[in-house]
């Protein structure tokens, strides 16, 4: 595996991103680790990450400079170039040279990871940096050059090691992933051989060694992709000592409790389905506070999960989907203890019931997770289902939840969803969806005064949901929404547009 130390910068989880669609399976860990704590028998290579720290600061991060006494192939990038040459008896500079956004570097050796490219031919790159190396450090040699940094990437002539000042891995750098690439095959001499089917092969393996026979794990399915394709692989390895939950708390979209437990049967999954919908909505009557919502709805969920689990017999594990996001943070540059976010999959439950946890996408992105259900010949419909909130249909009925709002939701909801099918819009969009309003307004229907409800519809763009901007419909398509709302959903008489993108608003509205 290549191991990325992070020393803070907004890109590191993209560098492992791109690493892996090499098919060669990389890890970012905190640079502040200790190398005798890793194997380094499965590191073939280090990449030290960009940072926004000074090298030479008082409160740079803390480093371990036994690293670089690890004869790894090692790639610097950015701080993580700086960090070399300080420690190489080169200089840096500051101030006059930063760089900021789209660059242009020129070749000056067609060696190491250039060898692709002549001397003198230019490359479009992406800069984001205060210092630069202004004195190589000892054994270096210059392989490219910028206006702003005129040493922009640098490589020891005799041992593995090479720098960028830019970064390669993002879109930005168009040539980035030919760099990174021969970093990992060329330089680092990894083999693609971290492939799907062997993620799954060698998972399976693991988990029936990790439960043997006669014990019992749970899992507790939303219908999501996560915790879908996680019991998938997890029943590949326990059959029916998996027992998965659905619990149907009155919150879905329309019919979609029915719809999922189907989809899940085909599946073949030993699932039960927990019929929690008069408790759920009991709780929740004249609620009407958000944070009190939700605080709500993960008690009750948990005390509804515990009550099924505690009724089988043997359960020693508990399967979850938590993705590597969840996992590693960019602040894993203040150490390994603030690395780790606490797990919220089932809020809390874990430690109460004292399970050992079954995680098998610890180390996935979500389009790896996406990757693994194809290769498991998961069908599209649940691998491409929009996210859909822990708290469901409630943090979109804003004010109070009252079993005829929530009908009056998943009609609208239904509705704005089959005509954004139709259109082909589904896949494309990171969430499309409704809310109700607690605002009455006039109308006129027919020769009647009506003082209705209102719908919002909301469409987003995203990429991870940390960030979304509101999508743009066709006008044909939102007047056939409008007028199919009003018309079929008793109760509501007008319905309006969300265009606030996040931030500085939220996806959801609650
Ligand atoms: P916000 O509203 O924070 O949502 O912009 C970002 C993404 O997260 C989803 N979301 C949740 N997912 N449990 C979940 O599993 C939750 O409590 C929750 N709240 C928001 C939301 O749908 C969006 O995709």
């Amino acid at each position: 595996m290549i191991l990325i130390l992070d020393f803070g910068s907004q890109y590191t989880q993209l560098i492992a991103r791109r690493v892996r669609e090499f098919n060669v399976y990389s890890e970012v860990r905190p640079c502040t680790i200790d190398p005798s704590t890793v194997d380094l028998s499965k590191v073939k290579g280090l990449i030290l990450s960009g940072g926004p720290a000074s090298v030479t600061d008082s409160d740079a991060p803390a480093f371990n400079t036994a690293w670089l006494n690890t004869n790894l192939p090692t790639l610097g990038i950015c701080y993580g170039m700086q960090l070399l040459a300080h420690h190489g008896g080169g200089a840096l500079g500051r101030g006059a040279a930063r760089e900021y956004g789209p660059s242009t570097v020129t070749v000056e050796a067609s060696a190491g990871l250039f060898e692709n490219w002549k001397k003198g031919e230019r490359l479009a790159v992406w800069m984001s940096h205060g210092d630069h190396v202004e004195k190589l450090p000892t054994g270096f040699a210059c392989s490219a050059s910028s206006s702003g940094a005129p040493i922009a990437a640098i490589y020891h002539t005799s041992k593995p090691i090479h720098a960028l000042q830019f970064h390669p891995e993002v879109v930005h750098t168009p040539e980035g992933k030919t760099l990174l690439k021969n970093f990992v095959y060329n330089i680092a001499k990894c083999a693609p051989d971290w492939t799907p089917g062997n993620f799954i092969e060698q998972s399976v393996k693991r988990i029936a060694e990790q439960v043997p026979a006669p014990a019992q794990a749970i899992c507790a399915l939303s219908g999501g992709v996560d915790s879908t394709v996680a019991a998938v692989l997890v029943s590949k390895a326990l059959g029916e000592r998996l027992h998965c939950f659905f619990v149907d708390t009155g919150l879905m979209r329309k019919s979609e409790a029915a719809s999922v437990m189907a989809r899940l049967k085909e599946l073949e999954l030993n699932v039960t389905l927990v019929d929690a919908r008069e408790r759920f909505l009991g709780e929740l009557r004249g609620v009407t506070d958000p944070e009190q919502k939700r605080k709500i709805i993960g008690r009750v969920f948990i005390e509804v999960f515990e009550e099924h689990a505690k009724s089988l017999e043997g359960v020693t594990h508990l399967v979850q989907g938590t993705l590597y996001p969840d996992v590693i943070e960019s602040v894993s540059v203040r150490g390994p203890s603030a690395t780790i976010k606490t797990h919220h999959n089932v809020g809390g439950l874990p430690e109460r019931l004292k399970f050992s946890l079954i995680e098998p996408f610890r180390e996935l992105f979500k389009d790896e997770v996406r990757v693994l259900g194809r290769e498991l010949d998961m069908p599209t419909e649940i691998l491409q289902r929009q996210p859909f909130p822990g708290p469901g249909l409630a943090v979109r009925i804003l004010g109070e939840i009252t079993p005829e709002r929530v009908k009056t939701l998943q009609e609208a909801d239904h509705i704005f969803l089959e005509e954004i099918r139709a259109e082909g819009l589904y896949v494309g969009l990171w969430q499309a969806f409704a809310v109700l309003l607690p605002v009455r307004s006039v109308g006129v229907m027919g020769d009647g005064r009506t003082y209705d409800e209102t719908i919002a519809l909301r469409a987003v763009t995203s990429e991870d949901g940390m960030t979304a901007d509101w999508a743009f419909l066709p006008e044909p398509l939102l007047r056939r929404v409008s007028n199919r709302i009003v018309n079929e959903v008793k109760g509501v008489n007008r319905v309006v547009m969300d265009i606030s993108s996040k931030p500085p608003a939220t996806i959801e509205w609650e």
